[in-house]
């Protein structure tokens, strides 16, 4: 098994990272260090992790930068003595790709690019043969393998077929990191996984979206017929799917992570109904009606569905909470963290970002 001292993480302060960096401190065998690099894009919340942050001042470190600063990211490998990087960072919703695809190049294409050329740079001397002792994880989406009719699955040599910016992107990005491994031997692995749901997500994506909108009394919007079929993983068993890879997974290769959970957008909102108005004492009629189908998302891609037995059979990872259970922590998350919920919907979170860190980086 691997081990690290020095773990690089991007994007730690958004929904996944977040949750992986409260993972590795909290719940796995890890004892080194942390470094999340983060530019705190709208979707980059640092308050997610101010806990963590003060409770193990020793062992993590926040670094507000951008990865396409290639300079300050140069400067941070150095500081840190980097030996693993597990690269979360980038634009990550759909629609706003379609409206503006720009960044997601930028950050999805370019940055990890940068992060690829500065992990050569410093890993370089030591590459040959590889070593097990450094690794560059790269976190990816189902979305690079494009849509699903009713039936099949995607599986870790399903050709790519992105359809939007946002997976054209994670697919650009995909491919220069396996370029990465085979031209320079930047010892690499990827996941590539299908939706998640859980706590600190960004209120723009279905989940948290419908809750809260069903909380507030909002429509519920619903994507054309309703029918789109997604793979719904909860973010802490990805969380340890990440982590096995990291450990345990073969140099060069990329695994497929997916909650074996299809569920129709229709049905998942009509179940979120219900939940919430047992949680709140709201009939589910009521809540219901709320339901507002609008013209489908262009390139909407129909169904995604997951096979995971690559990473079930060598690494012996499986999910370990159930749709249920998992919705269920997720409305019990959203119902009683009040306070992060006004701070995004308030933009307040911006200004505590530029008190804390934009008027230090000034001095
Ligand atoms: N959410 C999902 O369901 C899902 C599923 C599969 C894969 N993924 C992938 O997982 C990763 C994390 O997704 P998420 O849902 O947590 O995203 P997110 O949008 O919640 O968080 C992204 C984080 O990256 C930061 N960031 C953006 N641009 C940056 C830049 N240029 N430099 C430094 N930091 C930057 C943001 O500030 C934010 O904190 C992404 O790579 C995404 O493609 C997400």
């Amino acid at each position: 098994m691997r081990q690290f001292n020095s773990i690089l993480i991007t994007g730690g302060c958004g929904f996944i990272g977040s949750n992986f960096i409260r993972y590795l401190l909290e719940e796995s065998d890890f004892t080194g260090h942390i470094v999340n690099v983060d530019s705190l894009t709208y979707a980059g919340n640092p308050e997610s992790l101010a806990d963590i942050a003060d409770q193990y001042r020793e062992r993590y470190q926040f670094e507000k930068a951008d990865i396409c600063d290639i300079k300050r990211i140069d400067q941070i490998f150095d500081q840190y003595q980097i030996d693993c990087v597990i690269h979360f960072a980038a634009e990550s919703h759909v629609d706003r790709s379609i409206f503006g695809p720009k960044d997601f190049v930028q950050t999805n294409v370019i940055g990890s690019f940068n992060l690829l050329e500065i992990a050569r740079k410093h890993w370089g001397v030591r590459l040959s043969p590889i070593k097990e002792d450094l690794l560059f994880h790269h976190i990816s989406t189902d979305e690079v393998f494009g849509s699903l009719d009713e039936t099949g699955y995607f599986y870790e040599d399903t050709v790519y077929d992105p359809r939007s910016p946002y997976s054209a992107s994670k697919a650009a990005s995909d491919h220069l990191v396996n370029a990465y491994f085979h031209t320079y031997s930047v010892p690499i692995t990827i996941s590539n996984c299908s939706n998640n749901y859980g706590p600190y997500q960004f209120p723009e994506k279905l989940i948290p979206l419908m809750i809260l909108n069903m909380l507030e009394g909002k429509p519920l919007p619903i994507y054309g017929d309703g029918k789109n079929v997604r793979d719904w993983l909860y973010v802490g068993d990805h969380c340890r799917g990440i982590w096995r890879i990291v450990r345990q997974g073969k140099i060069g290769e990329t695994y497929n992570i997916g909650g074996n959970n299809e569920q129709r957008n229709i049905d998942l909102i009509n179940r979120l109904c219900e939940k919430i108005a047992r949680a709140t004492g709201k009939h589910p009629d009521e809540l219901k009606k709320l339901i507002a189908y609008v013209p489908d998302r262009l390139g909407h891609d129909r169904r995604y569905a997951v096979n995971c037995d690559k990473i079930k059979s060598e690494l012996g990872w499986e999910p370990a909470v159930d749709f249920d259970r998992g919705l269920d922590m997720t409305v019990a998350w959203y119902l009683s963290h009040q306070e992060w919920i006004d701070q995004i919907r308030s933009g307040g979170y911006q200004k505590w970002i530029e008190t804390n860190y934009d008027a230090k980086s000034s001095n």
